[in-house]
């Protein structure tokens, strides 16, 4: 502002305030006059406030560029030494009460804090009190490690910070490229459209499902599912709830989901399945979709794909594979027959951030008919207009194939990731985890006469049980209760993380291999740790 210009106008207005006025026509001069000066007061104030606007940075961006390089070093150091030391360390621990507290009660951020203090927050309340499963010992319930590739993929896609959802940009050209490479590995016909990635196969599930919903209610976009015929899913007792959510979502309910039992192997009995669908049809009900799992949570059981698309091409029904984890055994040589038949299914929900170790979140719906997701998802809105140059070209985009519209750029990760390691180490990797869940067992089963083990066991998963002489005169459910707390006591320690399942009611230790990092070694620690604890626990639960 013209400081000097600004206080000579004030003061001529504060004198004039005190002149002295004798007559009306005085009085109207004065007026007029005093209204000039408070103009130019204001073209002044004008002037100088656009001068100021112009100088300030109202950005959200750092003020001090040479500190927040410095942060930023300092934390991606953090980051390489804490994978690269991730051995060191305990494989999971409890959330201090005061940390918990920090947390928990921290009021909503009004002034701004330094990129620093953010980060030492960040350092010592949240980095350390993790899920564990970028350790090596980490086996609970069926979770990826993640790469160090995937920190700087992260690094780089948060700098870009694309939204994937519509518009022509380098995200739909790699998402469309990861798509296709999936469609090639799983036999899936060429095609476009025919896929888009998720956060992963719970949501790969959704769209599937809605997928197979409008091929078979052509108008249930329209009109609902309200008055259409009760369709019905086939899948065996092993599925994942995750196929029951979607039906419940997608307004089907849960009655919908026809569970068939499986056989010793855990695969669904295929004959009771062909009756099922028979004694439905005869009853009125519409036999629609038989839903494959490649690879069951509990214990990594196949059912007979082979089977199962022959059954739904001869009943016109749809074929859905959950292949969560267990798809991607079809990078294994040794065990991809375990898959025969994957590439018939009409729809293939699998994760990117279990056996292909891509940080969370990443799965992938594959459709077999791309024009299937098109019609299922695609909208026509005037503010999603195509062009034909510029920014707004490449339809059709991912947000006509699936629910979202603006979307993170998931494939960007997995695109970086398996450049990075190649499909063949990969598949090497998955073979390794198979081989150390047989070397698990057999190590278990060294102490058959108290450690029971479910077998087979196909895949990455190892189910067992402690049922020590000692409890030989407790309940069934009393030794449950001894292996739950057993696990806990496993898992307080730092050692290792399992969980747990239930076999005929009974409560089984779940070790479920994915990690890429993990040695046999990492095995013989848990056992002898288990071994320990087991003793103590006994102790514990006898006196
Ligand atoms: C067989 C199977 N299906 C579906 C899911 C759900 O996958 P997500 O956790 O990626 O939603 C899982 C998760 O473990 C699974 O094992």
């Amino acid at each position: 502002m013209e400081q000097s210009k600004f206080y000579e106008l004030t003061e001529q207005i504060s004198k004039k305030l005190h002149e002295p006025i004798s007559d009306i026509e005085s009085l109207k001069q004065w007026k007029a006059q005093l209204i000039q000066l408070i103009d130019e007061v204001s073209e002044v104030k004008l002037i100088s406030s656009i001068e100021s606007m112009k100088k300030t940075n109202t950005s959200l961006d750092p003020s001090d560029w040479s500190s927040a390089r410095n942060v930023s070093h300092q934390i991606l150091e953090t980051s390489i030494q804490s994978i690269q030391s991730i051995r060191d360390r305990v494989v999971w621990q409890p959330i201090p009460n005061e940390i918990r507290s920090a947390i928990e009660n921290e009021s909503i951020p009004m002034q701004s804090h330094s990129l620093s203090d953010v980060c030492n927050d960040a350092l010592n309340q949240v980095f350390p009190y993790t899920r564990g499963n970028t350790h090596p010992r980490f086996w609970g319930w069926v979770m990826g490690e993640g790469t160090f590739g995937c920190v700087i993929a992260d690094m780089l896609a948060s700098t870009m910070n694309i939204n994937a959802g519509a518009c022509t940009h380098s995200a739909v050209l790699v998402e469309r490229t990861v798509i296709q490479w999936m469609r090639d590995i799983f036999g899936f016909p060429k095609g476009e459209n025919g896929g888009l990635i998720v956060s992963g196969t719970s949501m790969a599930t959704v769209i599937c499902m809605a997928t197979a919903r409008r091929r078979y209610l052509t108008n249930v976009r329209r009109d609902g599912i309200g008055n259409g015929p009760q369709l019905i899913v086939y899948a065996s007792t092993e599925v994942h709830i995750c196929v029951v959510k979607a039906l419940e979502l997608l307004g089907f309910g849960s009655k919908a989901l026809h569970s068939i039992s499986v056989d010793e192997n855990f695969r669904m009995n295929i004959d009771e399945l062909k009756k099922t669908i028979e004694i439905d049809r005869n009853n009125g009900l519409v036999p629609f979709c038989i839903v494959g799992t490649a690879g069951t949570v509990n214990t990594g059981a196949f059912d007979n794909l082979v089977e199962l698309g022959s059954i739904a091409k001869k009943e016109n029904m749809w074929f859905h594979v959950d292949g969560a984890f267990g798809s991607l055994i079809i990078l294994d040589p040794e065990r991809r027959h375990f898959v025969l038949g994957i590439d018939q299914a009409d729809s293939l929900a699998f994760d990117f951030h279990k056996w292909l170790h891509i940080r969370y979140a990443a799965g992938c719906a594959l459709i077999r008919n791309g024009m299937d997701l098109f019609s299922t998802f695609s909208v026509h809105q005037s503010y999603l207009a195509n062009t034909e140059r510029g920014c707004a070209g490449d339809k059709p985009w991912f947000c006509d194939l699936g629910i979202e519209l603006s979307r993170s750029f998931h494939a960007f990760k997995i695109w970086f990731s398996l450049k990075e390691h190649g499909i063949l180490k990969l598949g090497e990797k998955i073979a390794e985890n198979c081989r150390q869940a047989q070397y698990l067992a057999s190590q278990l089963e060294k102490h058959q006469e108290f450690i029971r083990v479910i077998r087979p066991i196909s895949l990455n998963i190892v189910n067992f049980r402690l049922e020590p002489e000692e409890l030989r005169l407790s309940t069934a459910e009393e030794i449950d209760n001894y292996n739950n707390e057993l696990l806990a006591d496993i898992q307080i320690s730092g050692i290792a993380v399992a969980s747990t399942t239930r076999f005929h009611g009974r409560l089984y230790i779940r070790v479920c291999i994915i990690s890429h990092r993990c040695t046999l070694e990492d095995f013989d620690i848990f056992i002898e740790n288990l071994l320990a604890l087991a003793r103590v626990r006994l102790r514990k639960d006898t006196n």
